[in-house]
């Protein structure tokens, strides 16, 4: 077992296998050029599975692929695969662009569900908030994806002023289609334009729902980030995903690695524990997972509190989330 001091059993690994990127969307990517970490520097396939072993070792039993966009790695197919003979449940948080050239191999991996980022249903506004046009592509790999008996879930970051209109078009996706609906509260990173003024609310998204459509609360799993809601009557489902006015720290079981090799106690926390130079070199890393996981913060990377009006982003010392990996 990975204990904290808290107590909490970190058994969920997060892997994010590059930092790159087909879209460009703004409150992921720092706002100045950036540049993709080399090929070089990344964990390569084989160490990927090397160092999962280490931590299923260590009782892990679920991994994520995160990014950039993981499908975006040459050898994404390779790693899939890989890892998919391990005892853990794997998933994917994917922005959908290349589904349709995975559905096969996800099907063999024996993936079942998949997190996948879309914040509006609106074309235009797709390209405004991703710069890229492939709002098409990416829904109607959504509807690939249900076809083929996946569980999709939407994850649908909601920012004042930007995409707030959309919430309820997005619950009447739900009504005749089997998918959940996530809306996170926008969050700050590095780079990312973050003002307290964009959040809208656990509980502004509430209100808005409940202006159309009744509402049941569906009860938490354990170590679960959303709250679970449905609309009597409808097929799929919704969640919020309420990091910003009240996280979910006291049941966290997750685990980070970066693209690079470095593991992030929590998504803000600021120091790393570089393990792939270590396991280059050959050395032992479970004792560095060990000591990583043993200064874990009680909560929010012990940057910032609950209290989201009195965060300033610029105050908090963490990577981009391209970086980091949702
Ligand atoms: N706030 C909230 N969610 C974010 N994501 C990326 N950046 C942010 C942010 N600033 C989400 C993406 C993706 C997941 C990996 O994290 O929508 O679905
Ligand atoms: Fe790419 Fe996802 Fe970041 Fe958008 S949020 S730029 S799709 S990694």
């Amino acid at each position: 077992m990975i204990l904290d001091s808290f107590g909490r059993n970190h058994n969920y690994l997060r892997i994010s296998l590059t930092d790159n990127c087909n879209l460009r969307c703004f409150y992921c990517m720092p706002e100045e050029e950036y540049e993709f970490t080399p090929a070089s520097r990344l964990m390569q396939a084989d160490e990927i599975e090397a160092i999962s072993k280490i931590f299923v070792a260590q009782g892990v039993n679920k991994i994520r692929l995160t990014g950039g966009e993981p499908l975006v790695r040459k050898d994404a197919g390779k790693i899939i695969l890989s890892l998919s003979k391990l005892p853990v449940k794997l998933t994917l948080t994917t922005n959908g662009t290349r589904i349709h050239e995975f559905i096969e191999l996800l099907k063999e991996a024996n993936i079942q569900t998949l997190n996948i980022s879309l914040d509006t249903l609106q074309s235009d506004r797709f390209m405004l908030l991703t710069r890229r046009d492939q709002f098409k592509l990416v829904y109607d790999n959504i509807q690939l994806l249900i076809r083929n008996n996946f569980q999709v879930k939407v994850n649908v970051v909601v920012m004042k002023g930007m995409n707030d209109g959309e919430i309820n078009d997005f619950i009447e996706w739900t009504k005749d289609t089997p998918i959940q609906i996530r809306f996170i509260e926008f969050m700050p990173f590095s780079g990312n334009r973050w003002t307290s003024n964009k959040v809208f609310t656990w509980q502004e998204i509430l209100e808005v729902v409940q202006t159309k459509y009744p509402i049941v609360r569906l009860e938490d799993e354990i170590n679960d980030t959303a709250k679970k809601y449905t609309v009597p009557g409808h097929t799929g489902s919704f969640a919020v995903i309420s990091t910003m006015t009240s996280p979910f720290c006291s049941g966290c079981n997750r685990m980070r690695l970066t693209a690079d090799g470095k593991m992030k106690n929590c998504l803000f926390s600021k120091e790393e524990t570089d393990l792939l130079t270590a396991f280059r070199k050959g050395e032992d890393i479970l004792p560095l997972i060990q000591k990583s996981i043993a200064s874990k913060a009680k909560e929010l990377g012990g940057q910032f509190t609950a209290d989201f009006e009195q965060v300033h982003a610029e105050e908090i010392q963490n990577r981009s989330m391209i970086t980091i990996g949702g």
